[in-house]
């Protein structure tokens, strides 16, 4: 098969396609013909060896896919062959990745995909609406009527993030960094958003938010937790998931007082009751129209190392090229 693999650490040039081995489905494992997968920012780290997790030589990168199953394990007991599914948390914690033109996943990992639902927003979707859907249901407990406040509502997490907590029946608001990215998120479903660069952006958001944020999802690497627990209401939450790094100063007295607190989660940590459980919603929502990340660019597998070098510019460098996903298609 065809595939998108690395044999060392390093750049997006060191990301080869070629020819690998066809994997053999173990007893719970599916063999899915992968027709679309999407590129996450911790593709580009565990590639470049800034996560140290165990990689299995050649390594296929990629966490996300979409596809048919085409062969199943003997013990398989949720799939057949001909079954549309997506899925992601693949290539992390020693796993191979999905960026190849089949893949052998554990079932557990699987999850049917809605008839109405392309195999290229299902890819799209899947990690980041896990991700959302973790933080904003299982840490922040955010509540019908609640408000969140999303920093970099634009992303990949944010854009899922906001229709969650839509579906969830909460409102939202967020920052974003163009004009056409905040018509976008607004369309999304947030009620307003704001310049991340606005001098007025806390005046703003509290005229948006009169009684306070009760949510506070932060998307970046260096939380600004001042203007944070700021906005908070009473009892407000603040949601961490970036910045491995980082060392922020935090104002404790304002959090306490406002009988604050603050969240931090890695998606793939999460254990695979919990993102199926994460995933039935989310394919509750995808089939009713309710949630759908956008997607910027639709390339070939063999552009998955210039996939990777965009990532990395919009996300890391923070240059912001990208307006929604990357979507491989093998
Ligand atoms: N812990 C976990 O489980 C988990 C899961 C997924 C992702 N992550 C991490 O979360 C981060 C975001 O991931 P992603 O996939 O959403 O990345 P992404 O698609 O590149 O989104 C980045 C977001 O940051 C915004 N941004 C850039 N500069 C900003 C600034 N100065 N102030 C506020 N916002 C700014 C961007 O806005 P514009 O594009 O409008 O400029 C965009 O909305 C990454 O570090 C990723 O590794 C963690």
């Amino acid at each position: 098969m065809k595939a998108a693999f690395i044999t060392r650490t390093g750049p997006p040039e060191v990301i080869e396609v070629g020819s690998l081995p066809d994997p053999v489905p173990g007893p719970r494992e599916a063999l899915v013909r992968v027709r679309a997968c999407a590129v996450n920012p911790i593709d580009t780290y565990v590639r470049a060896g800034a996560v140290a997790f165990p990689l299995p030589f050649p390594f296929i990168v990629g966490c996300d896919l979409a596809g048919e199953v085409v062969a199943v394990g003997s013990d398989v007991q949720s799939f057949r062959p001909g079954m549309r599914v997506w899925g992601s948390n693949q290539g992390l914690l020693g796993r191979q990745g999905t960026f190849a033109e089949l893949a052998a996943i554990d079932e557990r990992w699987l999850y049917p995909t809605p008839d109405s639902v392309s195999d290229r927003d299902a890819a799209a979707a899947a990690l980041v609406s896990i991700t959302a859907h973790l933080g904003l249901v299982s840490h922040a407990k955010l509540e019908a009527g609640e408000m969140l406040f999303v920093n970099g509502a634009s992303g990949g997490v944010g854009s899922a993030v906001v229709q969650v907590a839509r579906a969830l029946g909460a409102r939202a608001i967020g920052t974003a960094g163009t004009e056409e990215k905040r018509a976008r998120v607004r369309s999304l479903g947030a009620d307003e958003v704001f310049d991340y660069r606005a001098d007025d952006l806390v005046e703003a958001a509290r005229a948006a938010a009169p009684n306070g944020i009760d949510v506070y999802w932060e998307t970046q690497r260096e939380p600004m937790f001042d203007r944070a627990v700021g906005l908070l209401a009473d009892g407000g939450r603040i949601v961490l998931m970036a910045g491995r790094d980082v060392r922020t100063p935090f104002p404790v007295g304002p959090f306490y007082v406002k009988g604050c607190r603050m969240v931090g989660f890695a998606m793939f940590k999460a254990d695979w009751r919990l993102q199926a459980a994460a995933a039935l919603d989310i394919n509750r929502w995808m089939a009713a129209g309710r949630l759908r990340v956008p997607i910027a660019r639709v390339l070939p597998l063999d552009q998955t190392s210039l996939a990777h070098a965009l990532q990395e510019a919009s996300t890391v460098a923070r240059t912001g090229v990208l307006d929604g996903k990357l979507v491989i298609e093998p």
